[in-house]
């Protein structure tokens, strides 16, 4: 990942956050993965009046990119307007990591940036393996 495809998967991010159906929160985040062969799939935060059936941001775009046949990826960013850029959580942490953790994250809020790597988010996932 080059800083002129961050850019891109930033601005993307940024995008689906306009989108985001947070009527409850009023937090709005967007969501923006890319997959090895450079496709970009998006999602933004889908809230619920049942609020724990609220769909995060990062799982929206996911789900999005497996629908569309992809189970490989390098990079994700999030876009918010917190005070600070948000981690993703611990949900949207063990269901990429079911993907594979080697993922570069970038999470953006106003001019700020933070990176991380999923691996070190979630150093110790439940996987497949433990279901052997
Ligand atoms: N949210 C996300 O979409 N991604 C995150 O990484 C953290 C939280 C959403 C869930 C909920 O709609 C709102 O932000 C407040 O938690």
């Amino acid at each position: 990942m080059n800083e002129k495809t961050w850019d891109a998967l930033k601005r993307s991010a940024t995008d689906a956050r306009a989108n985001a159906y947070a009527p409850y929160s009023r937090f709005s985040v967007g969501a923006a993965i890319q997959t090895e062969s450079g496709r970009v799939f998006i999602g933004c935060n889908v809230e619920n009046a049942s609020y724990g059936a609220t769909i995060c941001a990062e799982r929206a775009a996911l789900a999005a990119a497996v629908a569309a046949g992809e189970r490989r990826f390098v990079a994700l960013a999030i876009a918010s307007e917190a005070s600070a850029p948000i981690p993703p959580c611990g949900i949207c942490r063990q269901c990429l990591a079911e993907l594979g953790t080697n993922l570069s994250i970038r999470s953006y809020a106003g001019d700020a940036e933070v990176e991380y790597q999923l691996s070190a988010l979630l150093p110790d996932p439940f996987g497949r393996e433990q279901l052997d």
